[in-house]
């Protein structure tokens, strides 16, 4: 649902990956989307839009499956290994009455880039 109470289901685009981590980790930039620690980043990966569906619990790092790109859940989803150039975009949230609510837009553009 957006911030409008509009239903957005059932479209690819938002796919979602909600990560908790301790909020004196996250990097200044996350901050402002994140709440108690929780961030919410696009599933659509940046390199061919495959889902980012796996965790690698050692480097506590997201992982899409196809290719192996890897992205930082504490410094705004950015790349840190793989054939992706660009971060996942952030959906901005807020916590109210113990719920995770929708702050806004996604911030970043969603899935990888077409040429036009
Ligand atoms: S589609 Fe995600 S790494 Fe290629």
């Amino acid at each position: 649902m957006d911030p409008s109470g509009l239903v957005l289901d059932g479209l690819r685009f938002n796919e979602v990956v909600v990560v908790r981590v301790e909020p004196e980790k996250l990097d200044p930039e996350a901050k402002p989307g994140s709440a108690d620690g929780i961030v919410v980043y696009s599933a659509i990966c940046t390199h061919e839009a495959c889902s980012v569906n796996m965790w690698n619990d050692y480097e506590k790092m997201l992982v899409c499956s196809c290719h192996g790109s890897m992205f930082d859940p504490r410094a705004r989803a950015r790349v840190v290994f793989g054939p992706a150039q660009r971060r996942l975009a952030q959906l901005p949230i807020r916590v109210e009455e113990g719920k995770i609510v929708v702050a806004g837009p996604f911030q970043g553009r969603l899935g990888p880039q077409r040429a036009s």
